[in-house]
């Protein structure tokens, strides 16, 4: 007998195909009416395959009594009700580590994007500028200060590469980590007023919400750089637009925002800020592993061992 799974949205044909195949999987984002679905077929399904993106809410749980396993493409968990999977004893597997690399590649792109424009400069030969104009200068970042929010996996894949680019390093975590041997900043508002450029490598959810404040972007200043490829959350955008048009921060590198796929208008006419469609982890390579950790988490589970990588 197959195990009866219920998808929350789409994902990426390979991994659909090979669900089909090892389960009896069925697609909640195609009933026209989901909440009624739900209230008729919840108690059929004993697992859930999700994503980073939908994750999985109270409601959801509730709605869903035989349910054994979560199994979420992606690493981040801010759009999963924790407490309500802890309390009904719901293992929520995901897929950290296999995306570390793509996504401190994408912070770096993001950063020497901002700060040589090579975007900008993109746009100005596009546009034949380059016949009547000199392009202006932009921003050294080899030698410069990296401050780093969120010494997590992925933190640390990003300083490894800041030393690729003579960087000094300094980062500011919950909690000192024991285990790397970069300077700890006690605040982030310290490690703002430090640092040239300041990678968001945090998680998002409520514990980061907001941290980067209006403050913060002050401390940061008119010649620092911000770069976020963690959740928009983590700052307040509306500070962020607000110190970007008035150029009290030099520019920002962004692949993540606060609604999705909603970007807000006042950034399109920026030339120092690099827009991302929240793609950090969007190779071939890096999303094959993600799915590959789907279904791997789920054989590992359907077998009575732990999964590989495991939230709960
Ligand atoms: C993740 O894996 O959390 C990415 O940000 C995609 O949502």
């Amino acid at each position: 007998m197959r195990h009866r799974l219920l998808q929350t949205g789409p994902l990426a044909p390979d991994l659909e195909a090979q669900l089909a195949r090892q389960y009896d999987i069925h697609p909640l984002w195609k009933e026209s009416d989901p909440k009624a679905f739900l209230a008729d077929h919840g108690s059929d399904f004993v697992g859930l395959v999700t994503s980073a993106r939908h994750g999985a809410d109270a409601a959801l749980l509730q709605a869903m009594p035989a349910l054994k396993v979560i199994s979420s493409f992606g690493v981040g968990l801010d759009a999963f009700d924790l407490e309500a999977a802890r309390v009904k004893g719901i293992p929520i597997g995901y897929t950290p580590d296999v995306l570390n690399d793509c996504v401190a590649d994408t912070a770096f792109a993001l950063l020497m994007d901002v700060a040589r424009n090579v975007s900008a400069a993109d746009r100005f030969v596009r546009r034949g500028d380059w016949r009547t104009q000199q392009f202006p200068l932009a921003t050294k970042v080899s030698g410069k200060r990296l401050g780093i929010l969120g010494m997590g996996r992925i933190g640390r894949v990003i300083a490894r590469r800041a030393s690729g680019f003579d960087m000094e390093l300094r980062y500011h975590n919950r909690r000192q980590a024991s285990d790397v041997p970069y300077g700890y900043a006690p605040t982030l508002h310290e490690l703002a007023a430090w640092a040239d450029f300041l990678v968001i490598a945090s998680a998002g959810g409520d514990e980061t919400r907001g941290l980067v404040s209006r403050e913060i972007l002050d401390a940061l200043g008119p010649k620092g750089y911000l770069i976020n490829i963690s959740r928009g959350s983590v700052t307040d955008q509306d500070a962020l637009v607000d110190a970007l048009v008035h150029k009290r921060i030099a520019g920002a590198g962004l692949d993540v925002f606060t609604h999705e796929p909603e970007v807000p208008e006042a950034l399109l006419a920026l030339d120092n800020v690099v827009l991302l469609p929240h793609v950090a982890s969007n190779t071939h390579e890096t999303r094959s592993d993600m799915a590959q950790r789907v279904l791997d988490n789920l054989t590992a589970f359907f077998a009575g061992r732990p999964m590989i990588s495991q939230a709960l």
